[in-house]
């Protein structure tokens, strides 16, 4: 797995800025001001500071990005990276600018000189957010090395310290995320995906594995057409984090777990399929919620509920025009068996409401690539048949700097899924895909019940460095979902 790198709080340390002899940072704030460690850093680089801060192009660097010096004169350290951020920054830019830090790396620990600065925490976490690397399966030089570490530096460190607890709860699960996201589909399969979360039970999560005899006899018949061609068997896992009052209606987290699409018998083509690999994210995201809300003990009751399935053609393989009865008593003809994750979440969806019957639901799935169409890889499809408790997730997305844009949901929509021969079909063509997909899902969804959908296709995986973490999968929702549940399930 990837490790975090570690990251400490001590007491401010002006000598070390000489000593270092890894990465040392310092702050100054836009407006040209610097505090003791840079009035150090000045004097040990001979007026190198106070050169760049009365610079004309000073002005043109920016809150929240750094300069560096390579190799300064007068300091033992590989660099001094000056950081331009100011003293009153929300938490969301001190993050960034951490990150802008983390993706630097550097073979020896990171040397933070954050003084009095008051968001440190959000610093720490930002570089460790960034300083992600993905090494399981590279054996030689070319592996791009974890950061070794960031010491900060600063007043109050006990403070920081505290602070930084729960944050490093988002890293944690956003890291497990990541590294199930990325795993290729022959070591994640649906059976490794399982263990990994069944090891969650060392956090105190209570996990439960249902196997196929298990998801047959609930009648769960859509998810398991979509595992039949494959020689992987198809798994229900179910994780319950009870930190809330008992027996108050729990949030309901909802992934879909694709270890592998290759579309079935409905084949893609083969250019680009090997980034099916990711068709897991939704699961992968609940799986890393989950981890989050244990790490930090959170008040609430949370359920995630995850469906690990691989969609492969084969003699056994779920035929275009086959009709499928759900767990719901729906039955649905099967027009295009690469439209399968919502035949994975329609069932698990039906079944975390008549088992848990929920205060709220979060399906989270790369479900479509319609989405992507639409929306690139900046914003996450958002679906919801409740406008309060949308917008909340709304808000906390936009706190934690994690694109989500509101989608309609409407019966013109709906229409288009109507079959000839069965009570609907699983696909109603091109036009609006990523919303007919969304509306297939909420003809499993009760009334009363408040309910968010992400199509998360666009944002799971990219193939360019984001904010918070190099190209690969990103970890996006974990933090907008602990964030919720702290907001809303949490609040007294
Ligand atoms: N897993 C794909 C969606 C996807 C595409 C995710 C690209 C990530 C990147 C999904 O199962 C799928 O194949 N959707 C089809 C639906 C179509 C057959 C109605 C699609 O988007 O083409
Ligand atoms: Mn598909
Ligand atoms: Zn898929």
């Amino acid at each position: 797995m990837s490790a975090l790198a570690p990251i400490r709080f001590l007491a401010t340390d002006l000598d070390i800025m000489e000593t270092a002899t890894g990465r040392v940072a310092i702050i100054v704030s836009p407006d040209g001001k610097f505090d003791v460690a840079g009035r150090r850093a000045n004097r040990l680089t001979r007026g190198a500071v106070a050169r760049l801060v009365e610079s004309d192009s000073f002005a043109k660097i920016g809150a929240g990005k750094t300069v560096t010096l390579a190799w300064p004169a007068g300091m033992a350290a590989e660099a001094l990276d000056i950081l331009v951020l100011p003293r009153q920054v929300s938490a969301l830019e001190a993050r960034k600018a951490g990150a802008m830090l983390g993706k630097l790396k550097g073979s020896k620990p990171l040397a933070i000189m954050a003084g009095s600065h008051r968001k440190a925490a959000e610093i720490a976490l930002g570089a460790q957010l960034r300083a992600y690397a993905f090494t399981e399966h590279k054996t030689g030089a070319d592996t791009d090395a974890e950061m070794s570490g960031v010491d900060v530096y600063l007043g109050k460190p006990e403070e920081a310290e505290a602070e930084f607890g729960p944050l490093s709860a988002i890293a944690e699960g956003a890291f497990f995320t990541r590294d199930l996201t990325n795993e290729p589909a022959n070591v994640l399969t649906t059976t490794e995906f399982a263990n990994r979360l069944d090891e969650m039970r060392e956090i105190g999560l209570e996990v439960e594995v249902l196997d196929e005899d298990e998801l047959a006899e609930l009648g769960m018949r859509t998810l398991l057409s979509v595992g039949h061609g494959s020689d992987s068997p198809s798994k229900v896992v179910v994780m319950q984090w009870k930190g809330g009052t008992e027996g108050e209606a729990p949030l309901a987290l909802v992934g879909k777990g694709v270890v592998f699409d290759t579309g079935g018998i409905s084949l893609k083509p083969a250019a680009g399929m090997e980034d099916m690999t990711m068709d897991m994210g939704g699961a992968g995201v609940v799986a890393g919620t989950m981890k989050a809300l244990a790490l930090r003990k959170a008040k609430a009751n949370v359920v995630g509920l995850v469906g690990l399935v691989e969609n492969m053609p084969s003699a056994r393989a779920t035929r275009p025009g086959d009709v499928v009865k759900s767990m719901k008593g729906d039955t649905v003809e099967i027009i295009n068996t690469d439209a399968e994750g919502r035949l994975v979440l329609c069932d698990l969806l039906w079944y975390a409401q008549e088992r848990f019957e929920p205060a709220g639901i979060v399906d989270l799935a790369t479900l479509t690539g319609a989405i992507i169409v639409g929306l690139g890889n900046e914003n996450a499809g958002v679906f919801s048949n409740d406008d309060a408790f949308c917008n909340k997730f709304l808000k906390a997305a936009a706190s934690e700097g994690e694109g989500a844009w509101r989608m309609p949901l409407g019966k013109a929509y709906d229409d288009l899924l109507k079959s000839n021969i069965a009570d609907m079909k699983n696909v109603g063509g091109r036009a609006g895909g990523s919303i007919t997909a969304a509306q297939f899902l909420q003809r499993f969804i009760k009334d009363d019940v408040p309910w968010i959908h992400l199509d998360i296709a666009g944002v799971a995986s990219v193939k360019a460095d984001t904010s918070f973490a190099p190209k690969g999968a990103t970890g996006w929702g974990v933090a907008a979902l602990n964030r919720l549940v702290s907001d809303v399930y949490e609040a007294e």
